[in-house]
């Protein structure tokens, strides 16, 4: 958020000093929720070491919904926590199963710098919550194996920001297509661009829809540390707002107060501070399809942060609710052939450096 933005929010009454501020910005950071990014690798056992590096993986709305049964020795079973479920926004779990694809690519990746092969068989027994039963088979020389990759693993981030007004590098968009269709030309990223608004404002109007991100922020530091996942809205300018009562879970879901239309406005501007487009397609839309899906959105994701470039998902039209259904028909009519489905729609740009994402550590998440 803006500092502009965030003053007016304030309104007329507050007379911040930048002196104060920093001094009170130098305190505010979720130190708590941001250590396990630096404890990734911390682990001499190869399946935690791995899964010190899948927890950080990318996953909607942060739920993080992943837990792990080491078995035996080499065994690792893979669960989603129903619990963490998205009901509103995505019914069907489509997306989260995306999000447990991104924690098995990135299991795999960082086990393959150890020389462990994680082979991988996925709903074992047919249930929605038995994702994965992964065995690690000692190799030679599968260490380096996507060394580019992982050596920027830590700096992998969802860009929530408006991007800089320039296009996408032609030889940026040649690598990363390797991953999906790249869009840059000026009709298709226009059409894009209204189609990601447009679905935000859908989501953003409908109260249940709202709601659930609404109830699933933590706002400033304390909340953020306690409960590091879902949406984290953390800084002193957003803690000042929430310590004055302007940003509180009544004025989000208020379309007459501040912080609702400012929020809007923020959104607004970084959705169309968009330059290019990636969306990634399956033939068909089974559970297995969304789990490739996810894998290959993880690499995605590092190797734009490999090559410098950022990458924002604003999964919004693909969502499967009733208001949602004709944005989702016309981007699946317009982008996507008979038989395909777009499981990720994604902004490609060049953003600003942002902080990492909290996240609940290793040992949170071992059943
Ligand atoms: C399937 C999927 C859908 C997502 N959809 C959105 C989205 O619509 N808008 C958004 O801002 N972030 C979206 N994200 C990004 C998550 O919010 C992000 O991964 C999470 O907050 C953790 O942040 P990080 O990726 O920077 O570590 C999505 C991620 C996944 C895997």
């Amino acid at each position: 958020m803006q500092r502009r933005d965030i003053l007016k929010l304030v309104g007329g009454g507050a007379v911040i000093s930048a002196a104060s501020l920093a001094g009170f910005a130098s305190t505010r950071n979720p130190k708590k929720a941001l250590s396990p990014w630096a404890q990734a690798g911390q682990y001499e056992e190869v399946r935690r070491f791995a899964l010190s590096y899948a927890i950080l993986a990318p996953n909607p709305h942060n739920r993080q919904p992943w837990m792990a049964d080491l078995v035996g020795e080499h065994e690792i079973h893979i669960y989603r926590d129903l619990d963490k479920n998205l009901p509103e926004t995505d019914p069907f779990d489509r997306q989260l199963t995306i999000g447990m694809g991104c924690f098995l690519e990135a299991l795999t990746v960082a086990a393959a710098q150890k020389n462990y092969r994680a082979e991988t068989q996925l709903f074992p027994n047919q249930n929605e919550d038995y994702v994965a039963r992964i065995i690690l088979k000692a190799e030679a020389r599968l260490a380096g194996t996507d060394g580019d990759l992982f050596s920027v693993f830590q700096d992998r981030r969802s860009c929530k920001e408006p991007f800089a007004d320039i296009e996408l590098e032609p030889r940026h968009a040649k690598a990363l297509s390797a991953f999906g269709d790249v869009y840059t030309r000026a009709r298709a990223v226009d059409r894009l661009k209204t189609i990601s608004w447009d679905a935000f404002l859908v989501e953003y109007e409908t109260e249940r829809t709202l709601k659930e991100s609404v109830d699933l922020m933590r706002i400033g530091k304390s909340e953020i540390n306690a409960t590091p996942d879902g949406i984290d809205l953390g800084g002193p300018l957003l803690e000042m707002l929430s310590f004055i009562g302007n940003l509180t879970p009544e004025t989000l879901m208020d379309p007459k107060s501040a912080a609702y239309q400012q929020g809007r406005d923020i959104y607004e501007k970084m959705l169309k501070s968009t330059p290019a487009y990636i969306l990634l397609k399956t033939q068909g839309n089974t559970r297995a399809n969304q789990i490739a899906a996810g894998r290959q959105w993880l690499r995605l994701n590092l190797m734009a942060t490999y090559l410098g470039v950022s990458l924002h998902p604003v999964s919004q039209a693909l969502q499967e609710y009733s208001e949602m259904k004709p944005l989702n028909q016309a981007i699946q009519t317009s982008f996507a052939r008979k038989g395909e489905t777009i499981q990720m729609f994604g902004r490609l740009g060049y953003g600003p450096k942002t902080p990492p994402a909290p996240r609940w550590g290793v040992e949170a998440k071992l059943i």
